[in-house]
């Protein structure tokens, strides 16, 4: 097996199958030819695998797939056009209207937004728990409940759950777990390692690491047995959306090319039906930045320490959020679970509250005040009034956003120059 570094930058390719290329090509292409009728049909009928059209699949996005799958350890993956198409395609893979998820609350703005409202809207009920107490799971599980869902490292709250706790609840009742590792990127953190079974990916941020190109992905972890029990009939039962298909039987545990099954339904019923596909132009571009996100990763988690340790000893700042911080409340699960550092963002508070915080994104001159994270930029955001503007005062207070809070995504720049930047701003 090779290693995470050298798997960033060949997994999934070989350039003799792409006229010698040395670099991934972008196949900028709608559709793909049939070599006869019967080759058409045996890739209808899944019989073989291969290109018919990009919004089903694409030889840019199956690398892409392929390197992300590698990098997680996974059996398959299915990349698309947002973070957030991710998450809407990996719930409602499993979840009909009637169903319910279990979500942790403390969650990215518009995800908690997508869980609250918008699921609610066709039928599937989010049942939030509070991150802090992974006891409350099973007081929420009923027969209807197809998954658990948490942030391996919340944003904005920087929380770590205890992994361990939600992955024994997930096997007493035999609920698969799908978790958001956006934010530690595999580099970080393994989530199947730690009792997940399906991973989604904003591919916008730490991944693609450049802030030009929005994607997502699905990882399947092909370490979940859908057909233990009857609570996934949509993976067990006969598929109407796909001429009477058992997806579980045919790529379920025993498929010869390991338990794919749940990243299979999802791109040809999920794909092929809401049709988020990711442009082979931005599947490219995130191929490029996975070739470096080891480096920029390890760069970001030395440097953020050097940030952290100066607002801390700054007099107008009230607090820092950091979870590998002694003041954190997650230290001691950072410690357990993140044993190659920290990612690259934390938040503060400023003493003189939302004033303060206003000012500091308005009088930063090389950080961007922006919504993004994970860019080689440093960005600087004010979570109240940008990406959890939509929610409640009481969804702000469960996602762990007050008003004065800034959340800062430590970019490539050199540190000192970020410090004096911060220095004038907060002045
Ligand atoms: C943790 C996390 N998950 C998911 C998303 C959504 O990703 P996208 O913007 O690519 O849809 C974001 C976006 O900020 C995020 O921070």
């Amino acid at each position: 097996m090779t290693h995470f570094q050298t798997d960033a930058v060949h997994a999934g390719y070989k350039s003799h199958e792409h006229n010698n290329a040395g670099a991934v090509p972008i196949y900028q292409s709608s559709a793909f030819t049939f070599d006869s009728a019967e080759h058409a049909a045996k890739l209808f009928n899944l019989e073989e695998f291969g290109n018919i059209y990009t919004r089903i699949n694409n030889p840019t996005q199956d690398i892409l797939e392929k390197r992300v799958t590698a990098l997680e350890g996974g059996s398959a993956s299915l990349a698309l056009s947002s973070g957030l198409s991710a998450q809407f395609l990996a719930i409602t893979n499993i979840c009909s209207a009637g169903d319910n998820f279990i979500s942790a609350s403390h969650l990215y703005g518009g995800s908690y937004t997508q869980f609250d409202v918008t699921f609610r809207k066709i039928g599937i009920d989010t049942r939030f728990f509070n991150a802090d107490k992974p006891e409350e799971i099973e007081t929420l599980i009923d027969d209807n409940t197809r998954a658990i869902y948490y942030e391996t490292l919340s944003n904005p709250a920087f929380s770590i759950i205890d992994f361990d706790k939600i992955s024994a609840i997930a096997k007493k009742y035999h609920i698969p777990v799908i978790v958001d590792n956006t934010v530690p990127s595999p580099v970080l953190f393994k989530p199947f390692e730690h009792g997940a079974n399906i991973i989604v990916h904003s591919l916008t941020k730490y991944l693609g690491g450049h802030g030009t190109s929005v994607g997502g992905i699905i990882v399947d972890g092909g370490n979940f047995d859908w057909g233990k029990t009857n609570r996934f009939p949509s993976l067990t039962q006969p598929s109407k959306g796909y001429h009477g298909l058992i997806f579980n039987d045919v790529f379920g545990k025993n498929c010869p090319f390991g338990n794919i099954a749940f990243a299979i339904k999802a791109r040809v019923e999920g794909l092929r039906d809401y049709g988020p596909a990711i442009s082979p132009f931005n599947a490219f571009q995130i191929i490029q930045g996975i070739e470096t996100v080891y480096l920029r990763v390890q760069y970001q988690s030395k440097n953020i320490i050097k940030l952290a340790e100066y607002l801390e000893n700054h007099s107008k700042v009230k607090k820092v959020f950091a979870p590998f911080l002694k003041s954190s409340k997650y230290k001691e699960n950072f410690d357990k679970y993140f044993k190659n550092g920290a990612p690259g963002i934390l938040s503060f508070e400023l003493k003189e509250g939302l004033p303060a915080g206003e000012k500091f994104v308005e009088g930063v001159k090389i950080a961007l005040h922006e919504t993004n994270l994970g860019d080689s930029r440093t960005i600087v955001t004010h979570p109240a009034s940008t990406t959890h503007r939509q929610l409640t005062e009481e969804g702000k207070k469960s996602a762990g956003v007050t008003p004065g809070l800034i959340r800062v995504s430590l970019g490539l720049e050199h540190i000192d120059d970020i410090i004096s930047d911060f220095d004038q701003a907060i002045g």
